[in-house]
């Protein structure tokens, strides 16, 4: 059975430390598809999508493997350029193996990535950098063939921002031997750790802190080590878990500010936290209370990963919390589960209004990532035994929350 059990009612304490970030390894991994050697990301996390992604860039022809936490990428024989639909269904983010293939292999084909629970997720952003660079492009229903023979510098300003498309962009120009500018960009950490990563692999590109890149590409790449930075919304997934058990939990390995805008919501509701020797300490023991009004926002603004479990910790504040999603169009998938455990919700568009209250265990499904780690939280704090169906989605992006929250005391097991 995909399956965890909870039985709640248990206020966690203890230590963690936290895994490596999902949304920063996966385009470091396309990264490295740029470079005809060797790059080893350290502390990359083994979850499902590190492994999906594995596992195309070995179609593709690159020889891979593990020790521990760190993943040897040698793309010497890059032979392929073309990333089956499949592939990109079960994980759209690897739509910017396409910017990669254009840089490597100056031509690339990729499944079209269907859009997924949480909204449409177009790639028209994709392909508008991509054109504006040069690319030529051709779609049709299952798949995107583009070629890179016109490619060239020159300056883009995204309409909108987006992650996946600024590295998408970043991914392509680093193979342009001209300067490209990149304006309007997402400014998400993630990008700012890709810049670093492929700064280390020798490329010359500036500016991502605030969203004007600047890339001066065709330069020659080498080979190098890099460490994956934690998992910013693993750990305001852990942080969330103490808020709701009422506990006191210890983030060893905390990604400094890069959990201000989460943290402050968490101070709002009645947290107190505070750094001591690198390691962030989250007492959540008073009495927790709601939230007039939070709302996700591009970044530095309190993330859309995180707005399911905070959800989840307001099902459970007595009060009335009113929450806005104003990223992606469907994301209030949990919702409809947490109300099977008494939580009280209501939802009109990118608005959800919630009355804290208690929580009852009872069984319910997992139907995406981050809406299904909230699902756990929600059995961490209710009363008798919650059954979360479908872990394999929560397992896509974290590597061991069984074992981390069973560590700091929760009731709590992977069925198998
Ligand atoms: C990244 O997705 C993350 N995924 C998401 O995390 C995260 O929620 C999202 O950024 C926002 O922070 C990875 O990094 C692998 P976007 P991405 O392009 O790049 C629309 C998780 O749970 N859009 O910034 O797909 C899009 O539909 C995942 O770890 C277009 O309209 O996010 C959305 O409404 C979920 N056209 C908004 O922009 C495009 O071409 C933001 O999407 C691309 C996106």
């Amino acid at each position: 059975m995909d399956a965890i059990r909870i039985i709640g009612g248990r206020p966690l304490r203890g230590s963690i430390t936290v895994q490596g970030s999902k949304n920063a390894a996966l385009p470091m991994m396309a990264a490295a598809l740029l470079h005809e050697g060797v790059t080893v990301l350290h502390n990359c996390p083994r979850i499902a999508d590190v492994f999906y992604m594995e596992e195309i860039l070995r179609e593709l022809g690159a020889d891979t493997f593990w020790s521990g936490h760190s993943l040897h990428l040698d793309c010497r024989q890059i032979c392929h350029a073309c990333v089956k639909q499949d592939y990109t269904n079960k994980m759209r983010s690897s739509v910017i193996l396409l910017g990669a293939l254009l840089g490597r292999k100056k031509q690339g084909t990729i499944g079209y990535p269907g859009g997924c629970v949480i909204g449409q997720r177009p790639v028209d952003l994709h392909l508008q950098v991509l054109r504006g660079l040069g690319a030529r492009i051709q779609e049709s229903e299952e798949k995107i063939c583009a070629d890179a023979k016109q490619m060239h510098g020159g300056c883009f300003v995204f309409p909108r921002k987006s992650v996946g498309a600024t590295e998408q962009g970043m991914l392509a120009a680093v193979a342009i031997p001209e300067e490209t500018q990149l304006l309007n960009c997402a400014c998400e950490p993630e990008i700012l750790w890709l810049e670093r990563l492929l700064n280390a692999m020798g490329a010359d590109v500036r500016g991502a802190r605030d969203g004007r890149i600047r890339i001066r590409g065709g330069r020659r790449l080498r080979d190098c080590e890099f460490w994956v930075p934690p998992d910013r919304i693993v750990a305001g997934t852990y942080l969330c878990a103490s808020a709701i058990t009422r506990g006191v939990i210890t983030l060893c390995n905390p990604p400094g500010e890069e959990m201000d805008a989460f943290l402050e919501v968490y101070q709002k509701m009645g947290g107190q936290y505070k750094f001591i020797g690198g390691k962030l300490v989250a007492d959540s023991r008073r009495a927790f209370k709601p939230v007039n009004f939070v709302e996700t926002a591009e970044y530095p603004g309190f993330p859309t990963d995180l707005q399911s479990p905070l959800m989840a910790v307001l099902t459970a504040a007595h009060g009335k919390s009113h929450i806005r999603e104003n990223i992606f169009e469907d994301r209030f998938k949990a919702a409809y589960e947490l109300r099977k455990m008494g939580a009280g919700i209501e939802l009109s568009g990118r608005d959800a209004w919630i009355q804290g209250g208690s929580l009852r265990g009872n069984s319910v499904e997992a139907q995406e990532l981050r809406g299904g780690a909230a699902l756990v939280l929600a059995g961490l704090a209710a009363e008798g035994e919650t059954i979360v169906r479908g872990a394999s989605y929560i397992e896509r992006g974290y590597e061991t929350i069984c074992e981390d929250l069973e560590s700091l005391g929760g009731r709590i097991e992977r069925y198998r």
